[in-house]
């Protein structure tokens, strides 16, 4: 029998833990939310991920996003493996960056540069100097709930792991950090003047569970940039190249003047980017006095697998997303109605959450009330017990690929209402 045989996900937690904090590389991870011992994954495929175990589940993680098509995709498999045979990162420009920042802007209405990063976080960050840069204004405005990664003066009333883990915002960032950093709540138009540079939006909130903005609010929020000459920022990370080919500003139909990415155009691969007009990104050094850089910047092997991405988004693919969401959101209302639960699943194109509530929460407040009544984790559990895996915490949404299946989609909707019964 081999070593690894001999693996089991609490004896690996226990040493995870000793050397990491919380056993964990990003918190959610910990299980702290939802309590019990973390699965390791082992390997992963299509719809499924193994543990250590030997245990498989149907993937409703999909690594919070990137694995739109499913696991081990195929065409980016070969196409990792090919760029990594040439080497693994150079330190000077490629043909595929030049691909990837023409496939991206040749989708998305009104992008027409982009940096290509390393993740979301850089991404947000550096999006919000070059709003500053080019307005030569400080102060930020961004929604309560909504998360734009863990730099300094953006996890002030972060969603997603900041929210599970208790933290009204995080010790070791100096209150100068955030002192320029205004928080309004999701869903209302804040009051904004000249001294705002950029106003921070998650178009559609994905960190708080899922909650979409109401009927005009983006639209209105363009306004209210536009009457004080603050630029409005969407935080794209999770949105973008899953709502449909021009994300969400062209799902909503309202442009912003600054988009960062993420998530999906890494295909899996540690990537992130932020982008403008032409006529912004000027700003952007060496053409502008607005520094970023980056080491491993539009990686060899993040390109390959983004180009391999995009490349097998087609409209097709959005089609069959939204329909696999749509079969699961109702399958999931509908067990839960029946067994007696208030439920409720907000979904937008495939992105989709569920809370545990009557009322669909409009804000981060109305959220957290929905999400703290203690029910999701018995939900998660149960599912987990029944070979479903989705995030082990309230807060994040349910992630669907291409790849799911009709008969997964009722697998797992027989395995909620076995679930249901059992609340
Ligand atoms: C909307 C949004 N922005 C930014 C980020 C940060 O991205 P990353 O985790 O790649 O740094 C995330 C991560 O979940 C996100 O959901």
């Amino acid at each position: 029998m081999s070593e690894r045989a001999h693996l089991n996900n609490a004896d690996l937690f226990e040493r995870a833990k000793l050397v990491m904090p919380g056993g964990v590389n990003s918190p959610v991870r910990s299980f702290r939310s939802v309590g019990g011992t973390p699965y390791f994954v082992d390997k992963a495929e299509g719809p499924y991920v193994w543990d250590v175990e030997g245990k498989r589940y149907i993937d409703y993680v999909l690594s919070y996003g990137p694995c739109i098509l499913g696991h081990a995709n195929p065409t980016i498999v070969d196409a990792v493996s090919v760029a990594a045979g040439n080497g693994t990162s150079y330190g000077a420009p490629t043909e595929r960056e030049v691909l990837m920042a023409e496939e991206m802007c040749g989708r998305v209405d009104g992008l027409e540069m982009l940096r290509l990063v390393s993740s979301g976080t850089e991404a947000a960050m550096s999006a919000i100097r070059l709003a500053r840069g080019a307005t030569g204004r400080d102060k930020l405005v961004k929604f309560a709930g909504n998360y734009h990664g863990h730099s300094d003066n953006l996890l002030a009333a972060g969603g997603s792991g900041v929210a599970n883990q208790g933290l009204s915002g995080c010790d070791g960032v100096p209150v100068g950090a955030v002192a320029d950093t205004i928080v309004a709540p999701y869903n209302e138009i804040p009051q904004l003047d000249e001294s705002i540079a950029v106003v921070a939006v998650e178009p559609v909130a994905a960190n708080m569970g899922v909650v979409p903005p109401n009927p005009g609010f983006l639209a209105d929020l363009r306004v209210a940039c536009d009457e004080v000459g603050a630029m409005l920022l969407f935080d794209e990370v999770i949105t973008g190249f899953r709502l449909g080919r021009g994300g969400a500003s062209e799902w909503f139909g309202v442009k912003p003047d600054v988009w960062c990415f993420g998530k999906v155009i890494g295909g899996g691969l540690p990537v992130g980017a932020y982008g403008a007009s032409r006529e912004l990104m000027a700003s952007i050094a060496p053409l502008g006095g607005v520094y970023q850089g980056g080491t491993l910047s539009g990686n060899p092997l993040a390109t390959a697998a983004g180009l391999a991405m995009l490349d097998q988004l087609t409209d097709d693919a959005y089609a069959k997303l939204e329909a696999t969401a749509t079969r699961l959101a109702t399958g999931l209302e509908r067990v839960f109605t029946a067994a007696g639960i208030p439920v409720i699943v907000p979904r937008v194109g495939s992105l989709m959450g569920i809370f545990f509530t009557d009322v669909a929460p409009t804000n981060f407040d109305e959220a957290q009330v929905a999400a703290d009544n203690g029910i999701y984790k018995h939900f998660f559990h149960g599912m987990l017990e029944r070979g479903i895996a989705l995030a082990p915490g309230p807060y994040e949404a349910i992630f669907v690929s291409t790849v799911h299946t009709d008969e997964l989609i009722d697998q797992t909707i027989a395995a909620a209402a076995e679930v249901a019964a059992t609340l």
